[in-house]
């Protein structure tokens, strides 16, 4: 049976020509030389014919055990060179300094909105919420702002189309009333927050921009607490060199009410003598009796800053609208 002797041989050629094999392409080679047309083992099967009719089942069956170890052997030795293939063909270098993810940053006005948070806390001040979408008692009615007020014109609000005409607050002011519906004087909060008018947007308008509420309620607060308050939170946000002016003016929330005006050497080198950057004054009685509070023993001062303003006042910033477009190029820099 020198025909056995010989598949021996096939066989353990061909496990070690597939071993021998250090890629695909060799591989297929090697496959060629032993099972191809003119490989060595399909050369073994040919002679099956010229054996003796029964000396052919033994040998048909050592064949077909030698072929599956082959075809075996060829596959396992495959799949490691298919691993091989995908493998890098430089060495990696395990000591190069990884890739850096890019840090995010805090937007310019959560930075603003935040310094002027913590200098409000240190007085003693909390932070409160309310809803943006607000109905007309807690935004207008209840602030004294009678219907005919010009604050209340459709011009300048956004109204919800749905039942009870909720609209999108356009002060915080609405959360003053929030507060003190739910609580008893005395009361220091502060309110950031987003708010809605209905204006075109240009360098120094958006239909939505940014507030922080302020509201304190005591017995014996005086106007006098009011600038120094203000005054010294100013300082503190956007620098020493910061002047600030009271001016008469009217809000239907308080009385006497005032505007804020500011200026610093940005605000000299920009053209300009004085900026409106808040209004304030001392809560009106009658947001008192809404409320439930007695105005007989209770005052309060309360005020409201733009904080884009501040914002574009501190970084010298002159169109309002790079706040919103989220170019990563601006926003980078803060
Ligand atoms: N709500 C006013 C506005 O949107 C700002 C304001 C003025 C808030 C006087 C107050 C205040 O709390 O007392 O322009």
């Amino acid at each position: 049976m020198s025909l056995l002797i010989e598949l021996e041989a096939v066989k353990t050629g061909a496990l070690a020509v597939f071993a021998a094999a250090q890629d695909l392409p060799g591989l297929d080679q090697a496959k060629g030389s032993i099972l191809g047309a003119e490989g060595r083992f399909t050369a073994l099967l040919k002679q099956m014919g010229a054996l003796p009719k029964e000396d052919r089942p033994a040998m048909g069956k050592a064949l077909n055990v030698a072929k599956v170890e082959i075809e075996g052997a060829l596959a396992s030795r495959r799949a490691e060179l298919e691993i091989k293939a995908a493998l890098p063909k430089e060495p990696t270098d395990f000591t190069l300094p990884g890739r850096r993810r890019g840090l995010g940053r805090l937007h310019p006005l959560t930075l603003v909105t935040d310094d002027i948070i913590r200098a409000f806390r240190k007085l003693g001040f909390a932070v409160a919420d309310g809803p943006e979408i607000e109905d007309e008692r807690h935004c207008f009615d209840a602030l004294n702002t009678p219907a005919d007020h010009p604050a209340r014109d459709s011009q300048d609000t956004f109204f919800v189309d749905a039942p009870g005409r909720p609209l999108l607050r356009t002060h915080t002011s609405s959360v003053q009333i929030r507060v003190m519906e739910k609580m008893p004087p005395p009361i220091r909060i502060v309110v950031p927050g987003r708010v809605f008018r209905r204006d075109n947007a240009d360098a120094t308008h958006n239909p939505t921009f940014h507030q922080i509420e302020g509201l304190y309620v005591d017995r014996g607060v005086t106007v006098g607490d009011l600038k120094g308050t203000v005054e010294a939170v100013f300082r503190e946000v956007l620098g020493n060199d910061v002047k600030l002016r009271f001016r008469p003016h009217y809000f239907s929330y308080t009385e006497p009410s005032l505007e804020i005006d500011f200026t610093n050497a940005l605000v000299r080198k920009l053209g300009k003598e004085w900026l409106e950057i808040a209004g304030c004054g001392m809560v009106h009685p009658q947001v008192f009796e809404n409320v439930g509070y007695d105005p007989e023993v209770w005052s309060g001062w309360a005020f409201g800053f733009g904080i884009e303003r501040i914002a574009m006042l501190r970084y010298g910033i002159t169109d309002i609208r790079l706040f919103y477009e989220n170019d990563v190029r601006f926003l980078r820099q803060f």
